[in-house]
């Protein structure tokens, strides 16, 4: 099939190359002309691994190509896939310029029948708004599909080859045979292909990203009553995840989530149900709690070091608001360093990936080390905020006889609590004590 898409983030690129990697044609379109540019010689505009590989066959292979030319895309193509930004507007909702500005430049250009499609997380009542606004420009016949996308950053090329389902939000029954088709070699005999109409696909989205949020600050709220009560979050991980109805994912309790899909897209839906004159109780302390978590982290820091906090040096492990990615959008990372700098602390860090996005962001604010225990020389403590595996099994004499003073503050709770008493470390972890 010939497929345009429009858009070449995490999920525009990945989802455009594992079309191809099944025998689409597949044409990407950015406006971002260096990107694209980029993009025709090979290059990876981000770290997603396991992506290069089948991007680099698909390119040679002429299954996948970029343009800047929206035109050509859209003459050459039966189905396009919006997968633009809708980043939070200033009250919170999604905004939803670039969607719609896209969805009129398409109805001025196509000159025959197109499925347009919403891969976007985008607020219900999206696609009857681009139908609205396509059929303002054109004459020509067109469908509107609400597809949205799971896959997670980091292993979101397996997510996408192998998806828990696929949620295709349409009422039209020619668009349920092609995509049928479409995505028929994702499928295990076609049962994870779920079609619904358009609005309760759109819901579905924001229900699945919010519930998993929500599994996520229920157990940091959980953390919290664990150090008081003396008891351990991971400990009742086991214990709860352990039933199939309540499932063992989701369930660590951290810094709190970053990213930029779930702060967004909590945030959209506490603002849909205002804007429907309701509200949804659940989802605003979801996202108080995400917050609080991280401040909570933030004072036990501060707290430690009390009056002498000004002038202290901090390590800094993992800026990435997750392993296996380079991306920094809402990493607790960040929150934490400009809160600490406010405080005249000196700051040193080192991740495995992120550190040329965290230098054209932060500058020379902060160090960066050329590796993780470069990074520990004369600090006087080791805080650690993305679980990277390099930081899990680590050479504790080094650890020690780098730092100043045997302190570790563990966000991730990545070390067991015997084995750090024995060492004879401080070790303030997440809901955990011994
Ligand atoms: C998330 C969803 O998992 C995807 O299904 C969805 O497609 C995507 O958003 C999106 O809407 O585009 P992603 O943001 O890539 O994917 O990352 P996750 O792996 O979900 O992690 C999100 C945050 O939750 C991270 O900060 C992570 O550290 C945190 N987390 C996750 C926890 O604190 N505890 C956990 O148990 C799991």
């Amino acid at each position: 099939m010939k497929i345009a898409v429009i858009g070449t983030g995490y999920v525009g690129l990945v989802t455009g190359t594992c079309l191809a990697e099944t025998g689409n044609n597949v044409i990407c379109v950015d406006i971002d002309a260096n990107k694209v540019g980029k993009m025709q010689e090979s290059i990876v505009p981000f770290y997603e691994p396991d992506l290069e590989s089948l991007f680099k066959r698909n390119i040679h292979n002429g299954t996948l190509s970029f343009t800047t030319n929206l035109e050509e895309a859209v003459n050459e193509s039966l189905i396009i896939i919006l997968a633009l930004p809708t980043p939070p507007s200033e009250d919170g909702s999604a905004d939803l310029s670039y969607v719609l500005n896209t969805a009129e430049a398409i109805g001025k250009l196509m000159t025959s029948y197109k499925i347009i499609v919403n891969k976007s997380t985008v607020p219900v009542g999206t696609a009857d708004k681009v139908r609205e606004t396509v059929a303002n420009y054109t004459k020509h016949n067109f469908d509107v599909v609400s597809n949205p996308e799971f896959l997670r950053e980091g292993v979101a090329v397996n997510d996408f080859m192998k998806p828990s389902r696929v949620i295709v939000g349409t009422r039209s029954e020619k668009v349920k045979k092609i995509f049928s088709e479409l995505y028929a070699p994702y499928m295990r005999q076609g049962e994870r292909l779920i079609f619904m109409d358009e609005r309760s696909a759109e819901l579905t989205k924001y229900a699945a990203n919010a519930f998993l949020a929500t599994k996520i600050s229920f157990m940091n709220e959980m953390a919290g009553l664990c150090e008081i009560l003396g008891a351990n979050v991971e400990e009742i991980r086991r214990g709860i995840g352990m039933d199939d109805r309540i499932g063992k994912q989701f369930l660590y309790a951290g810094v709190g989530y970053g990213g930029s899909c779930f702060p967004k897209d909590v945030q959209a839906l506490a603002k849909t149900a205002i804007e429907i004159g309701g509200d949804f109780r659940i989802v605003d302390a979801v996202m108080k709690t995400n917050y609080a978590q991280r401040e909570k982290f933030l004072d036990k820091i501060i707290n430690y070091f009390g009056a002498n906090l000004k002038g202290k040096k901090l390590a800094f492990w993992g800026l990435a608001f997750k392993p296996e990615t380079d991306d920094l959008r809402e990493a607790p990372a960040l929150y934490l360093i400009e809160e600490l700098l406010k405080e005249g602390v000196e700051i040193v860090t080192y991740d495995p990936v992120a550190m040329e996005n965290t230098k054209k962001q932060l500058g020379d604010k902060i160090g960066y080390a050329k590796n993780q225990y470069e990074c520990l020389e004369k600090a006087d403590a080791l805080v650690i905020v993305t679980e990277w595996k390099n930081f899990r099994n680590p050479d504790f004499d080094q650890i020690a006889e780098k730092l100043n003073d045997k302190v570790i503050f563990d966000g991730r709770n990545l070390y067991n609590l015997e084995r750090m008493q024995e060492l004879g470390f401080y070790y303030n972890s997440i809901g955990r004590q011994l």
